[in-house]
């Protein structure tokens, strides 16, 4: 077990994943598309919210405890649904479902995950998890996928509304981006001094598209399943559809990637239980604005009729609290958990949340505040925001 004690930032952890991962796969994590710009706004919106410092005020009996989609959270974090996780370390799906397991938060799986649905069922005693969902051209498929959300124990189903058609990120087409990696010889150089990452993936027999290997038509070599996936997506998604996933699965039903207030209104209008506002973490729409900028404006459209969360640029348990008091009820984080995972696995993972809670907890006393519950704009800054 290592000695994090000394690691107390996400960037401290960044740092140690990209030493430690596949060029080709910490790129993948650490991109947006095109100019990068929404990805980088992201984050650095954040930074110009400003709190409003409160003293005096007894901060004894402080709780992060709340709620998402009925479910207890520890605190209003979840893990976001990222693709090819069990390529940032061996198995680091199960990893991270293990860590939010742990830590008492939800952990939601990628359609695009390498670690199947059965495997994390599986591997965590069957512990709820929530499940996303790519719509693809094969509806039989989508069927069964939903029908397997279910066996596993899938408490609630993320679909995403942001992904027809795939932005473009540099970085992966002159990486060659596949999983798992082909042998060139600038790959076999690379994994040269990657040797834990190497052995992991030795010790794991998954490495590749665990949903979709055997359980999908015509899909029987790693060839065949890239273009599978390529051909799959389905540009025609529309709000009907939205509709018949709601009838199919029957539960709570999160809609991921809305980021304009019309979006939002007809999210709410389609009965679906939250939303999360949110540009894929800057790889969709570059020059979109930052999640947190399109935040205000759509929690008080439709705020009172659907919960709505948000995602993108999460770094710090100080992002947290400024999402919430701009009315995110939920927050995700995705490269927050992915750099834990590919810096020490499990160990990482838990020790991101750690750091985010903290912050969280002290961050919210510090603003005069002991229950997450209590948190609203009036922590802010009034003209920061
Ligand atoms: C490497 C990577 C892979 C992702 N894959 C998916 C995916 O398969 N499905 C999905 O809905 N979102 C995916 N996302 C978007 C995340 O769910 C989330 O919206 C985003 O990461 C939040 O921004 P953050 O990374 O700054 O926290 C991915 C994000 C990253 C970084």
């Amino acid at each position: 077990m290592p000695d994090l004690s000394k690691i107390t930032t996400i960037e401290d952890l960044r740092v140690i994943a990209q030493r430690r991962v596949p060029r080709m796969f910490y790129d993948y994590a650490d991109s947006g598309s095109w100019t990068e710009g929404t990805y980088r706004a992201n984050e650095s919106d954040f930074q110009k919210i400003k709190f409003r410092q409160r003293v005096a005020v007894n901060m004894e009996g402080r709780s992060t405890r709340s709620t998402m989609v009925g479910q207890e959270v520890s605190m209003p974090v979840a893990i976001a649904p990222t693709g090819l996780t069990g390529m940032q370390h061996a198995d680091g799906e199960i990893l991270g479902a293990r860590a939010a397991k742990a830590f008492g938060i939800p952990f939601t799986l990628s359609t695009m995950s390498i670690c199947s649905l059965e495997d994390i069922a599986e591997n965590t005693d069957r512990h709820p998890f929530w499940f996303q969902l790519y719509v693809m051209r094969d509806r039989e498929f989508i069927e069964r996928l939903i029908e397997r959300a279910k066996a596993a124990n899938v408490s609630a189903l993320q679909l995403t509304l942001d992904l027809q058609i795939l932005g473009q990120r540099h970085k992966d087409i002159k990486n060659g981006l596949t999983a798992p990696p082909k042998m060139t010889l600038a790959n076999m150089i690379d994994l040269a001094t990657k040797p834990q990452w190497c052995l992991g993936m030795l010790g794991t027999k998954r490495r590749t598209f665990g949903n979709i290997a055997g359980h999908a038509r015509g899909v029987k070599d790693l060839s065949s399943l890239s273009s599978w996936t390529a051909e799959q997506f389905d540009p025609t998604l529309s709000w009907a559809d939205v509709e018949w996933i709601k009838k199919l699965w029957g539960g709570k039903l999160i809609l991921k990637g809305i980021m304009d207030v019309e979006d939002a209104r007809l999210a709410a209008a389609s009965g679906a239980d939250a939303l999360i506002v949110s540009n894929h973490g800057g790889r969709q729409l570059d020059g979109a604005p930052s999640s947190i900028e399109a935040l205000p404006a759509i929690a008080e459209a439709v705020g009172n009729e659907i919960e709505v969360w948000m995602d993108g640029g999460i770094r710090s348990g100080q992002d947290v609290l400024k999402a919430r008091a701009l009315g995110a009820r939920g927050t995700l984080i995705g490269r927050s958990f992915l750099y834990g995972l590919g810096a020490f696995g499990q160990a990482g993972v838990e020790r991101a949340l750690q750091i985010i809670q903290r912050e969280l907890d002290l961050s919210m006393a510090f603003c005069g505040r002991t229950q997450i519950d209590q948190v609203e704009s009036s922590i802010l800054l009034p003209g920061t925001f």
